[in-house]
């Protein structure tokens, strides 16, 4: 049950003359510190200001009007309008010992389910994956998985660039400087040697390759068979290469359709925009304007070639006759604002409006000097290497921290450790800022990071081998869950946030709602933990009430990890 839902709904439904019950309700928020009770109705200063009333007063008329039963009682007036909301104990103990039973931890199917592509990851498929794929891979696979765990259903789509520039530098590459043995042991190594090679004459100023390169992606395009044979052949490679990284992070498509899926349809995309009068030709080229921006979307460059955004609309219209989909994010960096602006205008002028069409922009992954993240040679960081370092170092942390475990087992926590951290450390970024790569603080055993999470865990899985007593027979006996201590309450409405939590995150595309929510978690925990004995609790119900507050914990840890692509363990 979402508790935060359910009480907007009781204040808009009481909304004062003059206001609007929509603001009325959202107006309601957790609150910030228990002193002001759990949820905090925050309405009346705004509305009292714009029909002229007391504050105060308008507080009161609200307090006697609503009815919060059976959550809460009557909430109290504060400070210069608010009104404070205090769940009944009896209630929260209650809806805790439903989670007891409840596998889903208080999710219930939404109102409605929506259908949701999720366009993430999408490299360029010819160069190896960098450091600069984490984000979109990473935020993508994590609101797939809200998304999912909300009930609704999602496509992940894996739109690759298996079709640009890059290949026609690769093919030049190949047919001047090909060590075919070399592609034979490797391919992937070998192609992006060439690759690199036509990148570094080109960037040294040599026209006559990069013409030479236009030209191969020019042929490709235009069906050469050699080419396309060429292109076939890579193909596989490639694709080999980004699964192994995809299965390593635990990340999954529902379809692959890169770029190339969709060259059979732009002739047509363009003549119906011309035929529209959405695009026209303008120098040569035919684009479409786009009313405030300055410069339009090309869709056919002058050499009449097909661009980025003709197949964005291609994939527009595929996507909408293959799913009908209510909504489509695109998880792409922020710099490409501008391309996701034009394209979902001259979507919508298109006739493409059924679905809501969402840039979920990021910032950049900055390095200690600031600057975009550079090895220290100023090459990109590849992803895979990137991987293996986070695995290095927290086997660090892991041989420092649990010398108890065995080597094998060592080895297996610090990869389920160094990946969360990496993903952890980005997902709990708001993610438009850019941020610090920094080991030590992504892998820090107190703060925000997900080995204290994890350590959390861990922590709860050992309390009960210490009692040597499991999870499920503590639920077999259908314990009273109490409160009445104040770790005990903080802890236990913390627990039955977990659907309101997933529902903002889900709303604003926002993974790092979850991460707070979570860390939040495991400090209500740590406190619950100092102050309130377990296995040597007064009462056998105590000692009951108390494990079954630790196995919520834990299963909501579990779960809202997972929710982010992270692995938990039960020793560390
Ligand atoms: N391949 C593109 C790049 O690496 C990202 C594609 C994002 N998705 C899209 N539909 N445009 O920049």
């Amino acid at each position: 049950m979402n508790v935060l839902n359910r009480l907007r709904a009781a204040f808009g439904a009481v909304t004062p003359e003059g206001g609007d019950p929509r603001a009325f309700g959202s107006a309601v928020r957790p609150a910030n510190d228990p002193k002001f009770g759990d949820y905090q109705a925050n309405g009346c200063m705004a509305l009292a200001k714009s029909i002229q009333k007391n504050p105060r007063e308008l507080a009161a008329s609200v307090r006697e009007a609503v009815d919060l039963e059976p959550i809460a009682g009557k909430p109290e007036v504060a400070g210069p309008g608010f009104l404070n909301v205090r769940l009944h104990d009896e209630w929260i103990s209650q809806r805790l010992a439903d989670l007891l039973d409840d596998d889903r931890q208080g999710l219930t199917a939404p109102e409605s389910v929506r259908t949701v592509v999720i366009d993430f990851s999408s490299p360029n498929v010819a160069k190896p994956m960098h450091v600069g794929h984490i984000r979109s891979t990473v935020i993508g696979d994590s609101l797939a998985r809200i998304f999912e765990g909300l009930g609704h259903k999602v496509v992940r789509d894996n739109h690759m660039g298996d079709w640009g520039s890059q290949f026609g530098m690769i093919l030049w590459g190949w047919k001047t400087a090909r060590d075919e043995a070399a592609f034979a042991a490797d391919p992937v190594t070998e192609l992006a040697r060439l690759y690199r090679l036509a990148q570094s004459r080109i960037k040294g100023g040599d026209k006559a390759v990069e013409d030479a390169a236009r030209a191969e992606t020019v042929k490709l395009h235009a069906g050469d068979p050699e080419n396309r044979e060429l292109w076939s052949r890579f193909m596989p490679a490639c694709l080999a290469a980004l699964q192994k990284v995809y299965d390593r992070l635990g990340v999954r498509f529902d379809v692959e359709l890169g770029e190339s899926f969709y060259d059979p349809m732009l002739a047509a995309v363009v003549a119906d925009l011309e035929a529209k009068g959405i695009a026209e030709e303008s120098e040569g080229a035919t684009v479409a304007f786009v009313p405030g921006m300055k410069a339009p979307l090309i869709i056919r460059k002058r050499d009449g070639a097909y661009n980025y955004g003709t197949t964005d609309l291609a994939t527009i219209r595929y996507r909408e006759q293959t799913w009908d989909p209510d909504q489509v994010l695109y998880v792409v960096d922020t710099r490409q604002g501008d391309h996701f602006k034009q394209l979902f205008d001259v979507a919508r002028r298109w006739g493409y409006d059924g679905a809501a069409l969402e840039h979920v922009a990021f910032g950049t992954i900055l390095g200690a000097d600031r600057k975009p993240f550079k090895t220290r040679d100023g090459d990109v960081v590849g992803l895979e290497s990137l991987l293996d370092e986070a695995v290095v170092e927290a086997r660090k942390v892991v041989d420092a921290n649990s010398p108890q475990l065995d080597d094998d087992e060592r080895a297996r926590v610090a990869e389920i450790v160094g990946l969360g951290a990496i993903k952890y450390a980005d997902l709990s970024q708001n993610r438009l800022s850019d941020y610090v790569f920094d080991w030590s603080k992504m892998l820090a055993m107190h703060g925000n990071t997900a080995t204290y999470l994890q350590y959390a865990y861990a922590r709860i899985q050992g309390i009960f081998r210490r009692g040597e007593v499991r999870p499920e027979d503590v639920r077999g006996r259908r314990p009273r869950v109490l409160v009445s201590h104040p770790a005990e309450r903080a802890l236990g409405v913390r627990l039955l946030r977990l659907p309101e939590i997933l529902e903002l995150a889900a709303d604003e595309m926002k993974p790092n709602v979850l991460t707070d929510h979570l860390f939040e978690l495991a400090n209500a925990y740590s406190t619950f933990y100092e102050e309130c004995p377990v296995l040597k609790a007064e009462s056998d119900e105590r000692r009951d009430s108390r494990l079954a507050l630790c196995d919520l914990t834990a299963r909501t840890l579990k779960l809202g990890l997972n929710l982010l692509g992270i692995d938990v363990v039960d020793r560390m």
